[in-house]
């Protein structure tokens, strides 16, 4: 009954969507939902690459034997193994016996372990190639983009690559496959929030996956999530160049943890300072409110921070610690970073924001401020102060 959706000729678009996931990877709210793409290319050899999560494989195997009309699957290529995209192998291995799976060294080790499939394997190296008739596949190794065994297919017959997470964006997609047919600014914010909380680790694997695509012409870019990129590939492959880079754009993110108001509004006073000396990009989020995936994003799209929190426990208020350990996990490089912080009779913030400074390697812009109870004079100038010299950095 469910049809593929055609993007070229003979590639087609056989991912489902899925709108009840809560939370990506258990972690990640997804409110516009994701897809997991699958596609086949059909020659006179047909190439299925990648599968979907397990829950879905009786729609998609419904779409994929649309394709078919009555032939098999010849190879089945997996470009990543995470179980969101490897689910249905195993389904797809007992319909077509005799599929050829296609992956590399470190791909056969993880099907063994997560599906016990050890055979009807053909291990390709980097530049390796394939025909399947017309079309001519080339594979890229492009390891940690995002686990080790990641890798790339490209075809040379219709100029389409086949990048597993790579460009992937949250979103499941609404009626259409390619970004020309969708409501594009969505999945362009979706795509921002899931490089920066997936890939954003992976900085410089993914600089060099963008060094081996400049060897070839790409009309099509089709990621494992999100929408077949044509009209924005330009865009999409100059926003995944600064993201990696950690370069971002003019603009200051404030994200504060607060009690009873006192630690918010020394983030308000900065703000103000900000405001004061001209700066118009000020984002602030309070930490315990705003889902850490969207301040992440913000952070990795601009180039200064400033943190703030109460002293708790003698330590960081529980949310701001726990997000610490979200930015150190995603190791984002080259912010200018300034912070504040609260207390009631000993103060742990400055000292703890300080040594996070130091391990994450970020520039401190002028001169932290530390209140105890509420904001006093002295301190509110402070605040507004600090503002000023992180609009000027
Ligand atoms: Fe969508 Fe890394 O899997």
């Amino acid at each position: 009954m469910f049809k593929a959706k055609s993007i070229t000729n003979d590639i087609y678009y056989v991912g489902v969507n899925d709108r009840q996931k809560l939370m990506f990877e258990n972690q990640i709210p997804l409110p516009f939902g994701v897809s997991y793409n699958s596609y086949v290319i059909v020659d006179e050899k047909i190439a299925l690459i990648d599968t979907v999560e397990i829950p879905f494989a009786e729609i998609y195997i419904d779409k994929l034997l649309d394709v078919l009309r009555g032939r098999s699957v010849d190879y089945l290529i997996i470009n990543h193994m995470e179980p969101d995209h490897s689910g249905s192998i195993r389904a797809i291995k007992r319909l077509f016996p005799d599929v050829k799976i296609i992956g590399n060294a470190r791909t056969f080790k993880m099907l063994a372990g997560y599906y016990g499939i050890e055979d009807g394997l053909m291990e390709v190296t980097d530049g390796s190639t394939i025909s399947l008739g017309k079309h001519e596949l080339k594979f890229f190794l492009t390891p940690m983009i995002h686990w080790p065994e990641t890798m790339m297919t490209y075809d040379a017959s219709d100029k389409a690559i086949f990048t597993g997470d790579a460009f992937g964006a949250f979103g499941a997609l609404d009626g259409g496959v390619v970004d020309a047919d969708l409501m594009v600014n969505k999945y362009l914010d979706e795509f921002d929030r899931y490089f920066s909380n997936i890939a954003g680790k992976y900085g410089s694997p993914v600089q060099k996956a963008l060094e081996k695509m400049h060897s070839v012409q790409i009309d099509y870019i089709c990621p494992t999530h999100g929408p077949v990129w044509r009209e924005q590939i330009p865009k999409i492959i100059d926003m995944t160049n600064s993201l990696s880079r950690y370069e971002g754009k003019r603009g200051v993110v404030i994200v504060y943890a607060s009690m009873y108001g006192n630690t918010e509004q020394m983030a308000e006073a900065i703000a103000e300072g900000l405001s004061e000396s001209g700066e118009k990009n000020i984002m602030i989020y309070d930490v315990a409110k705003t889902d850490a995936s969207f301040i992440l994003t913000d952070i990795f799209r601009y180039d200064r921070l400033v943190m703030g929190s109460p002293t708790y426990n003698n330590g960081l208020f529980p949310e701001m610690a726990s997000f610490l350990l979200k930015i150190e996990n995603r190791d984002i490089k080259h912010r200018k970073f300034s912070y504040f912080g609260s207390s009631t009779w000993s103060n742990a913030t400055m000292r703890i924001f300080a040594a996070f400074a130091e391990k994450m390697k970020w520039e401190v812009i002028g001169t932290a401020v530390e209140e105890q109870q509420s904001l006093k004079e002295n301190a509110y100038k402070a605040c507004i102060a600090l503002g000023k010299e992180l609009a000027k950095a």
